[in-house]
């Protein structure tokens, strides 16, 4: 146990620790200790909840339920509705915007477009500030509440920073956010002007500032809200609950998800793994990891394992940064993800597959998702584009059921959309090792100029229709 720890004005739940997951350390530290990596080695914590005082679990279906339909703002949230499975005692006063209760949708045009019978869209992108990110800050600044925390500070690709503002502005709290300088979208950016937080932008890429961000964690006045933050993963992971309700609790055979920083697909694995052991899961999603070929370490690594070998032996002491990560995906322009153990452990367990695809596919897969009425931003179209790989190569049959977790709002990066349907979307690069490359855009879909007749306009539709 860590000196440094204060002791906070209300204690969260009591029967739940934080370990560190590093096999040779596995250090334990209370759940209210303010710690955010293990002060002994260095490595990520995780929450462990003791399901002894959980007397009958397989009721909480129904009690989960049955809140659904109350009017209590813990029970409004598609995050709180869960406390069972949260590291807080319940008396604990929340940070919530309403989160979660996000759709999920049937997408037949991106079945099609994948080689699937069925495809559904859990669209995480629904949320208050327009990406998944809100599911883990009412936890994560609940927490910082608890621990009177001055000041809440986050690296972003935009969307964590949007999320930690608006957050930190429901509670009254200071908050910075290090996003990398003109790399974010300006939807991403005006959010957080909007919401009030302190923005540094900067000299430098999301890796930078993901570092700089390490360095301040020493600073008392500081607490950490990326998802190297355990707290973060807690209220991320209640997505496996909302998905497996929605889902009717029959667990789909493939469970797909965009591969950043990595926190995302490390909750849905914590959260399903979860529901397993108690009893309410009869079998693990494959859980699989799309990532941008551009910044990709994760795949990379994935892809020289010997997977004959038993899953923990598998995962490497360190992970080989991608040193000028490229895509423009912006939110998952990421060369050195810090959960990528937490995300790797879940994948093997559940035989997933962690894998890339270009930017044309990332493209073309984004405008199929609009043409079915939905729309995402960059990032979360990996997953359709990775879909439609793991189908060509026979990872996913046709038949089988599968969900993509779509991250993002398609207006969080209007300005891709647009160049996409007019023609003008390009990969521009000074990284040494990959020049400018146009995007075709297959299903453009391109506004026209009419004259102010109504025959012009019926000309109009004549030639599209
Ligand atoms: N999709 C979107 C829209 C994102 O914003 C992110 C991450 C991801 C996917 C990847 O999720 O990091 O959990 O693997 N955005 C972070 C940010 C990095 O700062 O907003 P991950």
């Amino acid at each position: 146990m860590t000196e440094k720890s204060a002791r906070p004005a209300v204690q969260t739940g009591e029967r739940s620790i934080q370990r560190c997951i590093q096999p040779s350390c596995g250090a334990v530290f209370a759940i209210h200790e303010r710690v955010i990596v293990c002060t002994h080695c260095g490595g990520p914590l995780e929450v462990q909840l003791d399901f002894n005082g959980l007397e009958n679990p397989r009721a909480l279906r129904d009690t989960w339920a049955a809140r659904a339909a109350s009017t209590d703002p813990r029970d409004r949230s598609g995050v709180w509705r869960y406390r069972e499975l949260l590291p807080f005692a319940s008396e604990a006063p929340i940070v919530t915007l309403a989160e979660g209760n996000t759709p999920l949708y049937d997408a037949p045009r991106c079945a099609d477009y994948s080689g699937l019978a069925a495809l559904r869209l859990k669209h995480q992108g629904c949320n208050p500030t327009g990406s998944f990110k809100d599911t883990g800050m009412t936890t994560a600044v609940t927490q910082a509440v608890l621990l009177g925390a001055g000041t809440v500070v986050c690296a972003s690709t935009g969307n964590t920073a949007a999320s930690l503002a608006a957050y930190a502005a429901r509670a009254r709290i200071q908050c910075a956010i290090l996003v990398p300088s003109g790399q974010i979208t300006a939807a991403k950016l005006a959010q957080s002007m909007d919401y009030g937080a302190t923005i540094c932008e900067v000299e430098g890429n999301f890796d930078a500032c993901m570092r700089l961000v390490q360095e301040l964690a020493g600073d008392p006045s500081i607490y950490i809200a990326n998802s190297i933050n355990p707290f973060r993963i807690e209220g991320q992971k209640t997505v496996a609950i909302e998905l497996m309700i929605q889902c009717g609790w029959r667990a789909p055979d493939h469970v797909v998800v965009p591969g950043g920083n990595m926190g995302n697909s490390s909750a849905f694995g914590k959260g399903f793994d979860e529901l397993l052991r108690l009893g309410l899961l009869d079998r693990l999603p494959s859980l699989s990891i799309i990532q941008a070929e551009g910044a990709a370490p994760l795949a990379r690594l994935f892809a020289a394992l010997d997977r004959a070998k038993p899953a923990e032996s598998l995962i490497p002491d360190a992970l080989v940064p991608v040193e000028h990560p490229q895509t423009l995906a912006t939110a998952i322009k990421i060369g050195s993800p810090v959960s990528w153990r937490k995300a790797l452990r879940a994948v093997l367990n559940s035989r997933g597959q962690i894998i890339t695809v270009s930017e044309q596919e990332i493209a073309d897969a984004k405008a199929i998702i609009g043409r079915d009425g939905i729309g995402c931003e960059p990032a979360s179209a990996t997953t359709v584009a990775g879909i439609r790989k793991l189908v060509a190569a026979g990872h996913i049959r046709r038949g089988d059921s599968v969900v993509a977790v779509l991250t993002g709002h398609v207006l969080k990066d209007p300005a891709y959309v647009s160049d996409y349907h007019r023609g003008s979307l390009s990969l521009d690069s000074t990284a040494p090792d990959s020049a400018s490359r146009e995007i075709t855009g297959q299903f453009r879909n391109v506004p026209e100029r009419v004259a102010a007749t109504k025959a012009a306009v019926l000309e109009s539709l004549r030639r599209r229709g």
